[in-house]
C-alpha cells in the first residue's frame, strides 16, 4: 500500500466535492462572535486535506488524534489545534472543515474552516516558475478565498446580509507555519533566495485580508511565524556541528529564527498599514514567536520535558524526525506523554501544553496586539474554558 510507505509523496490533483448530511448538533452561545471563519494550512486544517485525498494520508491513522478525539480527524496533531481552543474559549463549536461539508449550510452556521494542509499564501505559479515542488496542488490562499466567495453565495442572499453576518465573525487569517518557506528551505534553497519571497508572501496575505474586509470582515486575527529554528524538521535538516549556529539558551538554529523575525517584522508593518486603510476594523497580530520562545527558554517551567526540541512522534535521529519516514508511517514511534512534548511530529505541535498555554496567552492578550481581551471583553466570564486561565 503506497499510503503506508515511508516514501509516500502527497499529490493533490483535484478536489472532489460531495454533499454530506450534518454530522452533529452543537449548542452554544457565542459571547463576542457569532462564528469563526478560518483560512490557513496544516496548523489550522481540521479535515480538509484528508477529505480531498479520500483519507489516504498518514495523518488519517493513529497516533494522530489520540489525545482528545481518540481517533484521527485530519488534524496534524495528537489533539486539538490552536483554532479549536480559540473557538472553545469563545463558546463556539470546533471548526467545521469546508470540503467535507460543502453545501451543508447548517453545519456552517457557527463557522467554517477553509484551511488545507500544505497550502501556501502564494499561488502555485510562483513556485512552479522557480522550480520549487509543492506537495499539494491548487489549495493556496487565493483558492481558499474563491471557496469563501462560493460559500457566501449559499450562506447569504444579498451583499448586505453577507456583510451583516461577517461583521460578527472572527476571521483567523492563516496560521502561517510558513509552507511558502518550508518548501524552498527543505528543497535546499538558500537563506538569501527565500528571503526575497517574504515581501510577496506578505503581499498575498495583505490582499486576502483586504478582500475579506471588503466583503464585510471586521475582526481579524493574523498570526506571525513560529521560531522555525526550533522546529525538529528544520533542526534535523540544517544540522551542523558548528555550535555558533545555535542559540545557547534554547538550542534553536539562530539564522532560521532570524528569518522568522524578519518575516514577522514585515508582517507587523503591513498590518499597521492595513489598520490605517481600514480604521473600522480590528486587526489583531498574534505573536506566536514570542509565545513559543518563552517556552523554549524554560520548558520545565511550563510543564514540558527539558528537551523541547525533540518530536514526540517520529523515527530516530537527534530530534526524532526523519523526512522520509514520518509520524504515522510504518516504523514510527510515539512518546508516552505527548503533553510533555512541544513538537508532535517534528513539524506540528502537540495539543495540550501549547494550546492550553499558548492560545490562552494569546486570548488573554499578552501575545496579541491589540490585546484580544479588548476586542472581546466577554471572554473572561465564559464558563466552559477547558484550560486554566492563569497561565502565561
Ligand atoms: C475512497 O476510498 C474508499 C474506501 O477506502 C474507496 O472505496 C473509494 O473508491 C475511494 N474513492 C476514490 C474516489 O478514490
Ligand atoms: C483550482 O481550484 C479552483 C477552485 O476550486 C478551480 O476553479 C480551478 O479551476 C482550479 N485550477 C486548477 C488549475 O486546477
Ligand atoms: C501551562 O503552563 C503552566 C505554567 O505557566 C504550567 O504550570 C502548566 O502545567 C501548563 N499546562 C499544563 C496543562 O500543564
Ligand atoms: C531516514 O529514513 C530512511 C528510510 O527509512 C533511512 O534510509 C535513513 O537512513 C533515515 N535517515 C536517518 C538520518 O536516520
Amino acid at each position: 500500500m503506497s499510503s503506508f510507505s515511508c516514501s509516500y509523496i502527497l499529490s493533490l490533483h483535484f478536489i472532489s466535492i460531495v454533499f454530506v448530511l450534518p454530522a452533529r448538533a452543537q449548542q452554544s452561545t457565542g459571547a463576542c462572535f457569532t462564528s469563526i471563519i478560518s483560512f490557513g494550512d496544516s496548523i489550522a486544517d481540521t479535515g480538509n486535506l484528508i477529505f480531498a485525498l479520500n483519507n489516504s494520508h498518514r495523518v488519517n491513522r493513529l497516533p494522530y488524534g489520540e489525545t482528545f478525539f481518540h481517533h484521527p480527524t485530519g488534524r496534524f496533531s495528537d489533539g486539538r489545534l490552536i483554532a479549536d481552543f480559540i473557538a472553545n474559549a469563545l463558546g463556539l463549536p470546533l471548526l467545521t472543515p469546508y470540503l467535507p461539508y460543502y453545501g451543508d449550510g447548517w453545519s456552517f452556521r457557527k463557522g467554517v474552516n477553509f484551511a488545507v494542509a500544505g497550502s501556501t499564501a502564494l499561488n502555485d505559479d510562483f513556485f512552479n516558475e522557480k522550480g520549487i515542488k509543492l506537495e499539494t496542488k491548487n489549495i493556496s490562499l487565493d483558492v481558499q478565498l474563491k471557496w469563501f466567495k462560493d460559500f457566501l453565495s449559499f450562506m447569504c442572499s444579498s451583499k448586505e446580509e453577507c456583510e451583516d453576518k461577517l461583521s460578527s465573525s472572527l476571521f483567523l487569517m492563516r496560521e502561517i507555519g510558513g509552507n511558502d518557506f518550508n518548501y524552498p528551505f527543505f528543497q535546499g534553497r538558500s537563506f538569501e533566495e527565500v528571503r526575497t519571497f517574504v515581501p510577496s508572501v506578505i503581499n498575498a496575505i495583505s490582499l486576502a485580508i483586504t478582500v475579506v474586509i471588503e466583503l464585510g470582515a471586521r475582526t481579524l486575527l493574523v498570526p506571525g511565524n513560529f521560531p522555525i529554528g526550533c522546529i525538529p524538521a528544520y533542526l534535523s535538516t540544517f544540522h551542523v556541528s558548528n555550535a555558533k549556529d545555535y542559540d545557547e539558551e534554547t538550542g534553536c538554529i539562530k539564522w532560521l529564527n532570524d528569518f522568522s523575525e524578519y518575516y514577522n517584522q514585515l508582517l507587523i508593518k503591513e498590518l499597521d498599514h492595513l489598520r490605517k486603510m481600514h480604521p473600522h476594523t480590528t486587526i489583531i497580530y498574534a505573536d506566536y514567536y514570542q509565545a513559543l520562545i518563552t517556552i523554549y527558554q524554560s520548558p520545565e517551567k511550563y510543564g514540558f520535558q527539558s528537551s523541547p526540541l525533540v518530536a514526540c512522534c517520529g523515527v530516530g535521529g537527534l530530534y526524532n524526525y526523519n523526512s522520509s519516514c514520518m509520524c504515522g508511517d510504518l516504523g514510527s514511534t510515539v512518546c508516552m506523554e505527548p503533553s510533555r512534548h512541544l513538537s508532535w511530529d517534528g513539524l506540528h505541535f502537540t495539543e495540550v501544553k501549547l494550546c492550553e498555554n499558548c492560545s490562552c496567552g494569546l486570548l488573554q492578550g499578552k501575545y496579541t496586539n491589540p490585546p484580544f481581551t479588548e476586542t472581546c471583553a466577554l471572554l473572561e466570564p465564559i464558563g466552559n474554558l477547558e484550560f486554566p486561565r492563569n497561565t502565561f
